[in-house]
């Protein structure tokens, strides 16, 4: 069912200092970064071959990802995004085996602009797993 990995994303206290490490340390291609503050986070997209990394910073006072920073200050993986061909019939999938999607349970636009779902990490060998439309 799931497809490709999008993107994981890291939590980052110092978003400049964290783009520096990926950009000068590791030689990554960054972009500039992004305020999303309806997602309260403001991202930079590290582009590989492959793959993304999404570096997060919490952005205001609501951000979901500071508490995350708060549990560890050096950051860390936040979540893992997997594309889907159909995130309806994903999540319908999901919770007939009992697994738990965040929120409402219905997809939101997330930061690339295409539907998303997050599933409970607790269901997922602790692990915070996006689901994104392909
Ligand atoms: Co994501």
């Amino acid at each position: 069912m799931i497809g490709r990995l999008n993107h994981v994303a890291i939590a980052v206290k110092d978003l400049a200092g964290a783009t520096a490490l990926y950009r000068d340390t590791l030689g990554a291609r960054v972009s500039q970064p992004l305020p999303q503050p309806e997602h309260g986070v403001t991202v930079v997209f590290v582009e590989l071959p492959n793959t993304k990394v999404e570096l997060l910073e919490p952005l205001g006072a609501d951000s979901p990802v500071a508490k995350f920073i708060e549990r560890n200050p050096d950051g860390g993986i936040h979540h893992i995004c997997y594309e889907v061909d159909d995130i309806i019939v994903a999540r319908d999938r999901l919770k007939a085996t009992g697994a738990r999607v965040l929120g409402t349970g219905e997809p939101r636009i997330g930061a690339h602009g295409k539907p998303v779902l997050f599933l409970h990490p607790k269901d997922f060998t602790g692990t915070l797993v996006e689901l994104e439309q392909a």
